[in-house]
């Protein structure tokens, strides 16, 4: 057993399916251990499911908790599981806290880490994710930079690991799996509307403030366009938490969903006039040459520049008024561009099982 991935949320299960994939194609005996930072069938087995994955090797059981609650008892048990099997590398995906108890945890024992999705930068001090993701680029060995933008940043940081432009693997995943999704998700045929927008929002430093969530809550009530909403648990308990659920619920503009299946959520990225997120992942897939659709940001800043740049995204802020203007305007004369994706050609998670494979032997 030399490579160990250490992951524990839906997108990094998405984003680490192809490495996993293209490791085990090259002869690789991997250590798969899930943290169980996500634990709802919806969050994590459905799509260990759809992604055709194997069982996770290990659970760590973790579940939810505050930052350092979670982060210290992810390290604890995944400390005894490294021991006990030394992989010569372990391998963690973007910036959440698995990433950091999984980066921290391994180097500690002397074990070489490899960063998937290295070099984002909000320079958002709100949000946990960016202490996250910093951390582990700065005690990565190799450095596995989606773009150049996030190559140059590492670079100018002088981080300590060797730098590797590779692509995103959220691109090869929805290569693969966005004609299946047509095929085989019905959830397209239950959306009560033939043309509407399709919302995300789970971000704490959003759903969390009263005021941000009660001002998206009004928006979506009222915006030009239907809404279709899958949930992500964190918001379900914000909006009953401040008293604003079944006013969103009851709206008839909102069809208010569970949180969706991968296959689900690409049939409906891919049916949408556009969508409306402070989702990191979907402002990536929404540049797949499969799927091809704008997203309005609904953040102050985003780690994702290349997807603004390109055109595809507009950071559109979380004021009440300048998103229900962004709506509208979107509504009236947006328009989707065709250049290429600027987060690479689906071969990202191959890229990146070769490196591993040539730096570990
Ligand atoms: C986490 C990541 C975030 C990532 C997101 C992906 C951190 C700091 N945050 O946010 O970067 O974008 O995952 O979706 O690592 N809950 C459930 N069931 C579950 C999991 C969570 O009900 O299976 C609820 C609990 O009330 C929990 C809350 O959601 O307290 C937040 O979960 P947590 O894992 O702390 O953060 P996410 O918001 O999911
Ligand atoms: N996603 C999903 N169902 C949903 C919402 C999102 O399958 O209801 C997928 C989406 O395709 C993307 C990933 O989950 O690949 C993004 O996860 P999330 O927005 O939770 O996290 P982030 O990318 O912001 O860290």
């Amino acid at each position: 057993m030399t490579t160990a991935i250490v992951l524990g949320t839906r997108p990094e299960l998405i984003k680490m399916a192809p490495v996993l994939f293209a490791l085990e194609d090259m002869g690789e005996e991997v250590l798969l251990i899930h943290s169980g930072q996500h634990y709802d069938d919806a969050l994590s087995e459905s799509f260990i499911r759809d992604l055709g994955m194997r069982k996770p090797d290990y659970y760590l059981e973790v579940g939810s908790g505050t930052q350092g609650y979670q982060t210290a008892e992810m390290m604890h048990k995944l400390e005894k599981i490294l021991m006990e099997k030394m992989p010569e590398s372990v391998l963690v995906q973007g910036d959440t806290n698995t990433v950091l108890a999984g980066a921290l945890t391994a180097v500690k024992l002397g074990i070489k880490v490899g960063h998937v999705e290295a070099g984002l930068r909000s320079n958002d001090r709100r949000m946990p994710e960016e202490y996250n993701r910093r951390i582990a680029d700065h005690v990565s060995h190799l450095l596995f930079a989606p773009t150049p933008d996030s190559a140059s940043i590492l670079e100018s940081e002088k981080v300590w690991g060797k730098i590797h432009m590779t692509g995103n693997t959220v691109i090869d995943a929805c290569e693969r799996y966005v004609q299946q999704a047509e095929e085989k998700s019905q959830v397209v045929k239950d959306i009560p509307f033939d043309d509407f927008i399709l919302v995300t929002a789970h971000r704490a430093e959003n759903v969390d403030d009263q005021t941000v969530l009660s001002g998206l809550v009004e928006t979506l009530i009222n915006a030009p366009l239907p809404i279709v909403y899958p949930l992500h648990p964190r918001t379900k308990k914000m909006l009953e938490q401040f008293g604003i659920y079944d006013k969103l619920a009851n709206s008839e503009n909102v069809h208010l969903i569970p949180p969706a299946g991968y296959f689900d959520f690409l049939a409906m990225m891919k049916n949408c006039r556009f969508i409306f997120s402070d989702s990191g992942g979907i402002q990536e897939e929404a540049t797949s040459p499969s799927i091809r659709k704008r997203v309005l940001v609904f953040r102050r800043s985003t780690e994702r520049p290349e997807a603004v740049n390109t055109g595809y995204a507009t950071v559109v802020g979380t004021d009440p008024e300048d998103i229900a203007k962004a709506i509208a305007d979107e509504v009236s004369q947006g328009q989707t561009p065709s250049v290429p994706s600027p987060y690479g050609d689906g071969t990202a998670g191959k890229n990146i099982a070769k490196i591993v494979m040539e730096a570990i032997q």
